[in-house]
Parts: structure tokens; sequence; C-alpha cells
């Protein structure tokens, strides 16, 4: 029996040799140690034994199950360690490979300009308002001196929606919608960024949905010159001190004067060239002093307050700063004309 345990013992360790896995090892420890196993079917044969045998037999079978036990173990242990190490491998970083760089936003130009329109006039104390661009003909038209059938309304081809509702044509219904939320008090300083809609077919210069900025200034004694210092302030702080203004008169129901407004040409400062079609002078916006009928209609005394209006196109702003010749690049989203704002 002694000779059938160490010959057990030989047989295992040798199969043990070639286990490489967890698994195997795992069958291996039952098919050994297991209670069906060879050394548990010898042990059962040990009542048998006489008395002076089986101590003897009994310390061999210990001996050998033991060193069957920890031969398991380490070999537990180093396939542990390999599967560590290969675990390791696998999962290595190569920190030597190139990386891949991440594109960067930016705020789109347009937006960008609003913002800097938004700081000058914040800057000189106004607030920023907001309209809807689903609007009534009565905001859009009406109260802005425009009555149905008005002449004057052809200068806006519109989207109707309804007889009542229309896409607003600018952001001069602001105004309106601004002074019936006061109710006749002042100061009223504000200017309001928006998207607008015409019925204009797209080119270069035109596009059916654009963006606005709307100004209005309502107190007692608003006069043409504080209109005239604050457009000459804007625009300076806007594309340069050395930049000038001139004002046209001009028509809009709303104002009385009115008057649209030149800057001196930044690309060729005033001498003459293809982009101020040589006249030295660029036209960016429309203005005047509030019109009577309009305060009236929006519950201001026009005999006790006056007040001055201007509107002007953000594209077109955007695009004397930045030279841009075609306001389609504004909303065909190419990256390749985007990229370059990042940085502005
Ligand atoms: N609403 C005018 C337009 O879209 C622009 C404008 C002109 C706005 C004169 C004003 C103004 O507030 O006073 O053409």
């Amino acid at each position: 029996m002694k000779e059938q345990l160490e010959a057990l013992k030989l047989e295992a360790l040798k199969e043990l040799e070639s286990v490489n896995d967890s698994k195997t090892l795992n069958d291996f420890r039952v098919k050994y140690l297991g209670k069906k196993g060879p050394l548990t079917e010898i042990l059962r044969g040990m009542g048998k034994l006489s008395n002076e045998e089986r101590p003897v037999i009994g310390q061999v079978a210990n001996e050998v199950r033991s060193a069957i036990g920890n031969a398991i173990q380490s070999k537990q242990d180093e396939i542990s360690r390999k599967e560590l190490e290969n675990r390791l491998k696998e999962e290595t970083i190569d920190i030597t490979l190139p990386g891949r760089k991440p594109t960067q936003g930016a705020i789109h130009p347009l937006n960008k300009v609003i913002q800097d329109i938004e700081d000058i006039f914040v800057g000189m104390g106004y607030t920023v308002e907001e309209g809807p661009e689903v609007e009534k003909d009565y905001y859009n038209f009406e109260a802005l001196n425009l009555p149905k059938d008005h002449p004057a309304r052809d200068m806006q081809d519109t989207f109707y929606i309804t007889e009542e509702f229309l896409m607003r044509t600018h952001t001069s219904p602001v105004q309106i919608r601004t002074m019936e939320a006061k109710k006749g008090e002042v100061p009223i300083k504000i200017i309001c960024p928006g998207r607008v809609y015409r019925r204009d077919d797209d080119d270069a210069t035109h596009s059916h949905a654009f963006t606005q900025i709307e100004g209005l200034v309502i107190d007692k004694n608003v006069r043409m010159s504080d209109l005239k210092g604050t457009l000459l302030q804007f625009v300076q702080e806007m594309y340069g001190k050395d930049t000038q203004i001139r004002l046209r008169p001009s028509f809009f129901p709303f104002t009385e004067p009115s008057a649209e407004v030149d800057i001196t040409c930044a690309n060729c400062k005033g001498d003459g060239c293809r982009i101020c079609k040589q006249t030295g002078w660029i036209e960016i916006l429309g203005s005047g002093m509030v019109h009577p009928r309009v305060l009236e209609m929006a519950g201001y005394d026009p005999n006790e307050y006056s007040g001055f209006a201007f509107g002007m196109g953000v594209e077109r702003i955007a695009m004397l700063k930045y030279g841009i010749d075609d306001i389609r690049h504004f909303f065909t989203n190419d990256l390749r004309f985007l990229n370059q704002f990042v940085r502005i």
C-alpha cells in the first residue's frame, strides 16, 4: 500500500507539470483529492490493515495528500501570476502613440458679433430685450404706423401665417412690446437682437432669414444729437476710432425724421474702392426719432416724451468687419469658413 501511495504521488506530480490553467487545475484537484479519487479509495482500504501498519500507512497517506495539496497551491500561484501578467500586457497603453487632437468648437461668428454689439450698448447703459419671431400683424406693422394697405409695407415682403400672424420682418415690434410693458415709464434704453424673415430670393447679399439688432431710447428731451452721438460711439468701438458717420435723410413710417447711417469705408478709409462703390461710405443701419403716433399708440404722450430708434442687420455688420463677401456663409455651416473664427 505504501508503494501504491508513492506511485500515486509520482503520477500526480508528473501530471501536474502539464497543467497550465485554472480550469484544468481544478479538474486535477477533483481527480486526485476528491471523494471519488484514488487517495480516498486507498484510505478506505485502511480498515483492513493491522494495528501496526495503520499508523505508518496513515502517515504516508497524509504526506502524499499534503504533497499533492502543496503542489496544487504553488501551481495555482504560478497560474494566477501568469494570468495577471497577460492581462497587464494586453491592457497596456502605448503612451508613445501620437494623440488624436480633438477639434475645438467656437462661437458662431454671428453670435460673436451679436455679443460684441451687446457689450458695447450694455456699456452705455442699455439692457437686452427679446421678442417672438412669430409676431402679430399689429406689432410688426400697425403699431409702427404701417396700417393695412399702407404702401410702405411693400418695403418688406412678408411671410404671413394667417391674416393676424406673420413671421416678423424686423425687430422693430420689440420696441412696441417693450413700451407696452413699461406702461408709460421712462427711461427706456434697450437693444433687441433677433432673427427676422422676408420673402427674398437668397443671393450673396440677401437671405430669407437674417438677424437684426434694434435699439430704442425713450425719455424726456431725447434729441437727434443723442442718436448721432450714440451711433458714433457704437461704430468707433466696433470698427475703430478713426471711423466716421454721416446721416442721410430717409423714410421709415415709424420715425420722423428718419435717417440712414453710413460709415467711412474701412477698406479704403474714404478714398473710394470696389466695396464702397467708389463713394468712400457704406450704409450700415436705419434710424430716426420715434414717430409721435408710435409713441401715442404705445401709451407715451409725444408732448412729454421723445425717443430715437435704430435697426441694423447683424450679417451686414459682420461682413463689413471681417471682409465676408457672401451672406450665405453664415448659414451653410462650412467648417472651412467657421474655423477661421475660432480665435476671434
Ligand atoms: N426696421 C427697419 C428695417 O428693418 C430698420 C429700422 C429703421 C429700425 C429705422 C428702426 C428705425 O428702429 O428707427 O428696415
